[in-house]
């Protein structure tokens, strides 16, 4: 049985996308989550035929968010869930519940500019401000720490002169998040795969 995943997004979905057009051989996307309703990600969820729910952050407590959440992946008998741009940090009674099985990606090489407060653009800002020659994306276990979990892949990818914190995320997204997060996916679903047999 291949494994079932959910992808839980905020935004617009690239990195949703780059797993879809992947056609993962040990896993299969059983669900799209998203934490805010209008956003792209829906879409392409849609066009791919994912059932796809939104589940609100805003408005909402982390705890009735967190236990809607457990709900539908319970519901979607979810073996792992995949964070892919999900702006939400998750609480430690939640990572507990699914220990090696929550993957993220994030825009730099980890411990580089991550935890809280790092996400999006915000990531390439930083790493521009710093004046790094060389930044890239990581995909790692999430854990109770955010952004501190095992890392799994990482790429590394040139800052180049001239490059706006856009046109760096562009490259970081093109050059490592699309190849990367399909690629760690890919080896932990046949990991579990091969784990329930
Ligand atoms: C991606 O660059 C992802 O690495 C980043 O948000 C973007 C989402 O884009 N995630 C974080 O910063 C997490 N801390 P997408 O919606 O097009 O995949």
């Amino acid at each position: 049985m291949k494994t079932r995943i959910a992808v839980l997004v905020s935004g617009g979905g690239t990195n949703l996308q780059a797993l879809i057009d992947a056609r993962l051989q040990a896993g299969e996307i059983a669900l799209v989550v998203s934490s805010r309703p209008d956003v792209y990600a829906l879409e392409r969820a849609r066009k791919a035929g994912i059932p796809a729910i939104v589940i609100p952050r805003k408005g909402s407590t982390q705890q009735a968010f967190e236990a809607a959440l457990c709900a539908a992946l319970e519901a979607y008998r979810i073996d792992l869930i995949v964070l892919a741009g999900f702006l939400t940090i998750l609480s430690e009674s939640f990572t507990k519940k699914y220990p090696r099985r929550i993957l993220n990606i994030h825009p730099s090489l980890i411990p580089a500019f991550c935890g809280e407060g790092y996400y999006g653009l915000k990531v390439h800002e930083a790493a521009l401000a710093r004046g790094v020659k060389l930044t890239g994306a990581t995909v790692h276990f999430v854990n109770e720490i955010p952004d501190g979990g095992e890392i799994i892949l990482q790429k590394a990818v040139e800052v180049r002169e001239g490059d706006t914190p856009e046109i760096l995320q562009r490259r970081v997204m093109e050059q490592a998040e699309w190849q990367l997060l399909p690629q760690a996916v890919e080896l932990v679903s046949r990991a579990i795969m091969e784990e329930s047999r």
